[in-house]
């Protein structure tokens, strides 16, 4: 089923790619929130795939309107983002990819980021680790938060989120440097391949982050809620990174 997932986010990779720097046309799904015919037609040929190959499982995928419920054999349920990063997609800055997950009995088992600009594909199997075009991966090994490149995001309804700015100013003041690059799933990959050391987000849905957890859990990283609680997959924010900077970092989140 990697093998599949590979495959799959690949081609929809490729779609993205044929559109990139040619969109005509954008939605608004909300005042800033952004879909695009390149969202619709990566999603449309996972979709496809999926049903052709697994059609008794389930698939939640964004833009499908929430959960797409096919079948439900063994607890089967696929996570997808088409394209994570539209924003970005739609100016034309190329930091986005296709995020595929697998959750089975309400645990993530694979999951696979594509980021069709740079050609990078990060995989994980649980249990099995996680590699970046096919090389084993790790997290960082920075060990102080004052030493530390972290990034975030910052969410569609931002107005309404009134400790984000709090957490930013503080976090920009005790590590080396914060990035925002638009794409949560990649900011996930990237804390999984030790070029981020850490990452937080609040407001993400369960297609940004399901594959980007167990790369970083597989990698070697941890996983959790603000405030070092067990993550949730369904109910964010989320609080990730190479395990050894993760309580200073939550002691800034709480
Ligand atoms: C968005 C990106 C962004 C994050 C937003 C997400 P989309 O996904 O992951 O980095 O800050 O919260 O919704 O809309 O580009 O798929
Ligand atoms: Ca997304
Ligand atoms: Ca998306």
């Amino acid at each position: 089923m990697l093998n599949f997932a590979i495959e799959t986010a690949k081609d929809a990779g490729r779609v993205l790619m044929e559109k990139f720097g040619r969109i005509e046309a954008v939605t608004k799904k909300g005042d800033i929130n952004l879909v695009t015919e390149a969202d619709l037609a990566s999603e449309a040929l996972i979709i496809d795939r999926i049903k052709s190959h697994f059609p008794r499982h389930s698939i939640l995928a964004e833009e499908a309107g929430n959960a797409v419920i096919i079948g439900d054999e063994g607890g089967h349920k696929w996570i997808i983002d088409p394209l994570d990063g539209t924003t970005n997609f739609a100016h034309g800055y190329p930091c986005f990819c296709v995020t595929i997950a697998l959750e089975h009995k309400g645990e993530i088992v694979l999951g696979v980021t594509y980021d069709p600009a740079r050609d990078e594909l990060f995989a994980a199997e649980r249990g099995r680790g996680a590699t970046l075009n096919g090389k084993p991966m790790r997290v960082s090994a920075t060990d102080a938060l004052g030493d530390a490149l972290i990034v975030t995001g910052f969410p569609y309804d931002i107005k309404r989120r009134d400790d984000f700015a709090r957490h930013l100013t503080q976090m920009l003041l005790s590590c080396r440097g914060v990035r925002r690059d638009g794409s949560a799933a990649i900011d996930m990959a990237y804390v999984a391949c030790g070029r981020f050391d850490g990452f937080w987000e609040e407001g993400l849905n369960p297609w940004d982050m399901a594959a980007g957890i167990l790369l970083i859990e597989e990698a070697g990283g941890r996983v959790s809620n603000y405030d070092g609680s067990e993550f949730d997959l369904y109910h964010p924010p989320v609080l990730a990174s190479n395990g050894l900077i993760h309580a200073e970092m939550s002691s800034i989140l709480r």
